[in-house]
């Protein structure tokens, strides 16, 4: 499936993307910094986003040729449900749009594709740029989940729980 919007691609991975997705993540595509930043580690990832279709819709973000980050529909364990989860892309992109466009497409897709009623997201309290990113995109913000996730620092952060539904 490819899907386009506004200067945006969104289609699977291929293995072509390595030298571009490997760019992307030195480039501080990831605000945890768990994306990889050697040649190995960016090949294990690519592999990983190539082989996990099965539970998930992988995207690579495509931004003038290139691939440029990441988004996905991951946990569709239910048939009505799923996890927009993660979404990032390389800092040279940021501030342009380009993130809301592309949780605009990957919601569209899941509801008119998947039959989803419902996606969700869990956002780190602090996140103001996901946060407005997914609120631009139609979502509510339903709760906050205190002390939800462990950071690799082993601090626990509050998250807010955002949901779409149709
Ligand atoms: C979240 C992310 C994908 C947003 O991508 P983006 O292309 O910059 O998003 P957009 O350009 O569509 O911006 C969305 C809104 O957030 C605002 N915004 C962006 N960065 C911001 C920041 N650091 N602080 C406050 N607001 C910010 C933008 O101004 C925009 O609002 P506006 O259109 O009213 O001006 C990107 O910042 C990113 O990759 N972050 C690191 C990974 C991450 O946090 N992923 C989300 C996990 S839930």
């Amino acid at each position: 499936m490819i899907l386009k919007s506004k200067g945006l691609i969104l289609r699977p991975f291929r293995t072509e993307d390595l030298d571009a997705l490997f760019e992307s993540c030195l480039d501080g595509g990831s605000a945890s910094k768990k994306h990889p930043i050697t040649k190995k580690k960016a090949e294990a990832y690519l592999r990983k986003l190539l082989s996990r279709q099965k539970d998930a819709h992988r995207f690579a973000v495509i931004i003038d040729g290139l691939c440029c980050g990441a988004m996905s529909l991951s946990d569709i364990k239910q048939s009505h449900k799923a996890e927009a989860a993660g979404i990032w892309l390389r800092k040279k992109c940021w501030g342009q749009g380009f993130g809301t466009t592309g949780v605009k497409l990957l919601t569209q897709f899941g509801f008119k594709e998947l039959g989803l009623r419902r996606i969700y997201a869990y956002i780190d309290k602090k996140n103001v740029a996901s946060i407005t990113m997914f609120e631009k995109a139609g979502y509510k913000r339903e709760g906050l989940l205190r002390k939800e996730r462990l950071t690799s620092k082993g601090k626990f952060v509050d998250h807010y729980i955002y949901a779409k539904v149709r």
